[in-house]
This record gives structure tokens, sequence and C-alpha cells, in this order.
């Protein structure tokens, strides 16, 4: 049976594509905001480094019937962002947005820090979301939408003593958003950052043990006080914080679904009351409040 020229001409509506990458979703706040969004019906490729939490979460994915695909992406390096995107695109034909989520973090006072370290926070935290979004920009430009929602941090807004990487890496995170968010305006793309505070996750015990030789010299390093009064001081700004993972994937399926999204969005208490601190305050206000939660007064 041939087909009339009306059945050859039109051709199905495409749906517009959900597709919807998150980096460093094995583990935290990108695993919950992977299978959140997958819920609720994204199209979501979940990309991490370790194998054994990949296979976790796939299985977790498979179990619910969710449209999770789970995907090797190292985000320090070229070749496997391209990887996994072309196998995205393979998969799932354009790239409608990504969580770029994935993070580490280096604490050490500033003057011991190697900037070895330093490079390793920024090649993940900014270096890293950079290089994702660069190369999903121009199906997003050619499709007329898309969302970038990159995960700062509240430290990005408010540095602590021993952040000097960590908050580096976020402040040029948000520096870097906000004169994307202008540039790709025109072409419809969204662009927004969270900033999530304390959050009990994996990523303290890793930050730990990324530390570890700093934490090892801390008691005999002239900084002494200064390492002390940050051990204290993040006790007591951290315990019974009852945050969790699935509040920070709320807040990102919020950024996802609001038109349009708001620049900016605070996920817990705790980032909020930071985050109007560091609008109203003076820098010498706030200087004088982290001295003294701090103990360095
Ligand atoms: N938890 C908090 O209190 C908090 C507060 C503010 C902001 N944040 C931010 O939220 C994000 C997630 O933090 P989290 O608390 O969920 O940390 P987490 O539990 O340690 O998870 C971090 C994720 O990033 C991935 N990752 C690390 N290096 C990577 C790399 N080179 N390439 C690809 N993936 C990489 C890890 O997966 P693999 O090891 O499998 O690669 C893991 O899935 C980070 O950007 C962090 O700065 C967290």
């Amino acid at each position: 049976m041939t087909g009339t020229a009306a059945d050859v001409e039109i051709s199905p509506v495409k749906e517009p594509s959900t597709t919807t990458v998150v980096t460093g979703a094995t583990d935290g706040l990108g695993r919950a905001t992977a299978l959140l969004l997958a819920k609720r019906g994204f199209r979501v490729f979940a990309c991490g480094r370790n194998a054994e939490k990949r296979a976790r979460l796939e299985a977790e994915a498979r179990q619910r019937q969710l449209p999770l695909t789970v995907l090797e992406m190292d985000v320090t390096r070229d070749d496997s962002v391209e990887r996994a995107l072309d196998e995205i695109r393979t998969q799932a034909g354009p790239i409608y947005a990504v969580v770029n989520n994935a993070g580490i973090s280096i604490v050490a006072v500033a003057e011991e820090l190697r900037l070895e370290h330093f490079r390793q926070v920024f090649e993940t935290n900014f270096f890293g979301a950079v290089r994702v979004t660069q190369r999903v920009l121009p199906e997003m430009r050619r499709a007329g939408r898309g969302r970038i929602i990159n995960i700062s941090s509240i430290a990005g807004r408010v540095a602590l003593p021993l952040f000097g990487a960590y908050s580096g890496s976020k402040f040029a995170l948000e520096g870097f958003s906000d004169a994307l968010r202008l540039e790709v305006h025109p072409f419809g793309i969204y662009v927004s950052v969270l900033e999530p505070g304390f959050i009990p996750t994996s990523m303290q015990q890793t930050a730990i043990e990324l530390s570890g030789e700093y934490v090892a010299g801390a008691a005999t390093s002239p900084y002494a006080r200064v390492y002390k009064g940050f051990v204290e001081g993040w006790k007591r700004r951290t315990q019974g914080v009852r945050a969790t993972p699935e509040d920070c994937a709320r807040v990102v399926l919020r950024a996802m679904t609001e038109t349009p999204p708001r620049p900016r969005y605070t996920v817990t208490r705790g980032a909020a009351w930071m985050s109007f601190f560091r609008r109203w305050l003076s820098d010498r206000a706030v200087d004088r409040r982290l001295l003294r939660a701090f103990r360095l007064e």
C-alpha cells in the first residue's frame, strides 16, 4: 500500500526534548536530583566516575522503572565528557538541560594549600561545569530552548576560613553563570545557580580524605588556632542540621520547571540566612560575625 502525498509530507510531531544530564549523580545531591527528575518524567542521564555507585543507581532506577540511564563521566577530562555526551545524543537526541553538580572540596588555609590542590578543586567545580556547558550550548541554541543549572554553594557567596579553594571555585562558578545567563538569554536558554547550605552527604568525608595531609599537620601548623577554630565552628554550625539531598533535588526541579526560573535559589535555612546577611550587612559586619563564629577574634 502506498501513502498519499499528505502522508509523506506530514512527519510526526516530535515532542520537545526533556533529555537532562546530571553530573556527579552517583551520590548525594546529584543522585537525589537525578532520581527526582526522572520520577517527574525527564529523560535523565546520571553521570559519575565511581563504577560501584553507578551500578547501585542503575539497579535502583531499573527497579523503580524510571527513565534514567547511568553513564561514566569524569568532568575533568575532555574525552570522558565528549564520549558521554555523544552517547546521550545517540540514545535520546538533543540535550535539553544540564545540572552541573559534580563537586569536591579540599580544606586548608590558603598559605598551606598546595597549588596542585587549588587546581584539583577548580578543575572539578569550575572547569568541569564550563567544559560540559560549552559542549551543550550549540544544540540548545539551535533548539531555541535549554536550561543550565549550576550547583554552587552558599560558600559561593560567603567564604569561610579554610575554604579558599572551594569558595574560590564556587565564586568563579557564580560569575561564570551570571555572564552566561545574559549571553544566552536571546536564545531562550535559562541559567540558574543553586546555593545550598550544609547538607550531610559523603562530601564531608571525602573532603577530610582529600585534605588528609593538612588535617594531619593542623596541630603543629602556625595556623593551629585557625584550624581548631574552624573545626569547632563547623561542628556548631552543622550539628543538628536535618537538611537532605532531596531538599536540594526539589529546588532543582523548581529551577527546571519555573518559567522563567530565578537566577539564584538558596537551599536550606542556613543558606537563606547567610544570603540575607551577605545582602544587607557590610563586608566588615560579615567578617565580624564569621570571626566570632570561628573563634578568631
Ligand atoms: N553537601 C553539602 O553540604 C553541599 C553544600 C553546598 C553545595 N554543595 C555542592 O553540591 C554538589 C554535590 O555535593 P554532594 O554533597 O552531593 O557531594 P557528594 O555526595 O560527595 O557527591 C559528589 C558527586 O560528584 C561526583 N564527582 C566528584 N568528582 C567528579 C568528577 N571529576 N567527575 C564527575 N563526577 C565527579 C561524585 O561521583 P564520582 O565519585 O562517582 O565521580 C559524586 O557523585 C557539589 O558541587 C557541592 O559543592 C554541597
